[in-house]
């Protein structure tokens, strides 16, 4: 029953495009009415209707720790009263940056910014500002955030609605944004060959979460590596949603390879809008008031997004057993996953690394955009829905990764496999 959710998405219409403020809430690509949420605590979400889910999203992977996690909730309240903004420094943002600098790798220096499609932004702004050169390369699938240069075979929402270019963004910046496919080393080199001292940047999710999950292939960030070192080009790896994520300092630790710039966003904030883009200080020098290129935010560094992010970056620093946890609960999810899909018949492919992870409908490894278009998506929609009417909220899109949070107990697992028999013995 969600006649409730059902009576607000109607009402919503009226007021807000779509009823959202974000597209893939919508529910548009797997059909149905989307659900409203009233409060959640640690795996689970409630909505209106008060339903209870298991939560695989984990509003897209901030809450990693599991929903109102204690520590961060009480923070969050005391510092309110302090005020909620100032628009002049606090020592709360050094103790946030100095922080940050101690956990992730390659990080001289960081700016706080309030999202990651900002942080991303001004990633690249700042690359094009040192190299003096204007074009990018992104990857077929990534989605870096909505700024302009992004939406050009952008993966997350723009590709859950099959949209090839994007009204508003001129052939101008469009034409500044080469792609290639993701794990193709070789396109990277004969693009770069062709545009040689054009490229400022290549930008790249070190593992893909907007496709779904799609892991680099041995030697791909390496090779990209290679690249830029040889041509002058900015590497810039976005850890938005990999960053503090698959190892306390992201895909950089994980997977060993170093970056010129990194992003973050989710976790970073514990929920609250926060981005930030950082990396060596020759790079990072650049940017203002300490160099000329320009960056600026009313809210950047607010006190109770940086005192949410301060807890939970700490808890995640002070305990290395969460990510061990959050290891095992999503490698013990993946195997009952594993059994119950290979018992259906169906074919299928499961991506996963560290606490990402998704489902793909296909008979073919999933190693780039196009083959996860080529997947069976009609089936992700029906099997999305046979989840969600069992209490267990997957993303509405066969093109975005699950997140676990350590919140998730061996019965939510378990229970969660059990859905995912139920289900499947539902639709196939
Ligand atoms: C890898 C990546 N980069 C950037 C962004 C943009 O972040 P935000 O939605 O906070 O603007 C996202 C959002 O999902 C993302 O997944």
């Amino acid at each position: 029953m969600i006649e409730k959710s059902i009576a607000l998405f109607n009402r919503a219409q009226q007021s807000i495009p779509g009823g959202v403020n974000s597209p893939v809430r919508a529910f548009k690509s797997v059909g149905g009415t989307p659900v409203f949420m009233k409060s959640a605590k640690g795996a689970y979400m409630f909505d209106a209707d008060g339903n209870r889910y298991i939560d695989y999203i984990n509003s897209w992977g901030p809450m990693i720790l599991g929903h109102a996690y204690e520590p961060v909730v009480k923070a969050i309240q005391e510092y309110a009263q302090y005020s909620t903004s100032f628009g002049a420094p606090t020592e709360l943002e050094i103790e946030m940056a100095e922080l940050i600098i101690s956990i992730a790798p390659n990080v001289d220096l960081i700016r706080m910014v309030s999202s990651g499609t900002e942080a991303c932004m001004s990633a690249i702004r700042l690359a094009r500002g040192y190299t003096g050169r204007n074009k990018i390369i992104k990857f077929e699938g990534c989605y870096h955030g909505h700024a302009d240069s992004f939406l050009v075979k952008a993966g997350s929402g723009v590709a859950t609605f099959n949209i090839q270019t994007v009204p508003g963004v001129t052939a101008g910046v469009a034409n500044d944004t080469l792609t290639c496919a993701y794990n193709d080393l070789d396109a990277v080199k004969q693009l770069v060959a062709e545009h040689h001292n054009e490229i400022a940047a290549i930008i790249i999710e070190p593992v893909a979460g907007n496709m779904g999950c799609i892991l680099p292939q041995e030697g791909f960030l390496e090779g990209l590596r290679a690249i830029c070192d040889l041509q002058g080009i900015v590497f810039i790896m976005d850890e938005v949603m990999t960053g503090f994520r698959l190892a306390p300092g992201g895909a950089q630790e994980r997977l060993k390879v170093n970056a010129d710039l990194v992003t973050y966003g989710k976790v970073i904030g514990g929920g609250m809008p926060v981005g930030a883009f950082g990396g060596k200080k020759e790079i990072m020098q650049h940017i203002s008031p300490l160099g000329n290129v320009y960056q600026a935010g009313t809210l950047s560094g607010n006190p109770l997004a940086m005192i949410a992010g301060y807890v939970m970056l700490k808890t995640l620093k002070e305990n290395p057993s969460i990510y061990k946890h959050l290891e095992e609960s999503t490698n013990y999810l993946r195997k009952g996953l594993d059994e119950v899909l290979k018992a259906s018949g169906t074919p299928y492919v499961i991506n996963q690394l560290g606490s990402m992870i998704s489902i793909h409908f296909s008979e073919h490894p999933i190693t780039n955009f196009s083959s996860a278009a080529a997947a069976n998506n009609e089936l992700f929609k029906k099997f999305f829905h046979a989840m969600l009417k069992r209490g267990v909220y997957l993303p509405p899109s066969a093109f975005e990764t699950w997140f676990l949070c350590n919140a998730l107990t061996r019965e939510d697992l378990d229970m969660t496999i059990q859905k995912a028999k139920e289900s499947l013995q539902e639709i196939l």
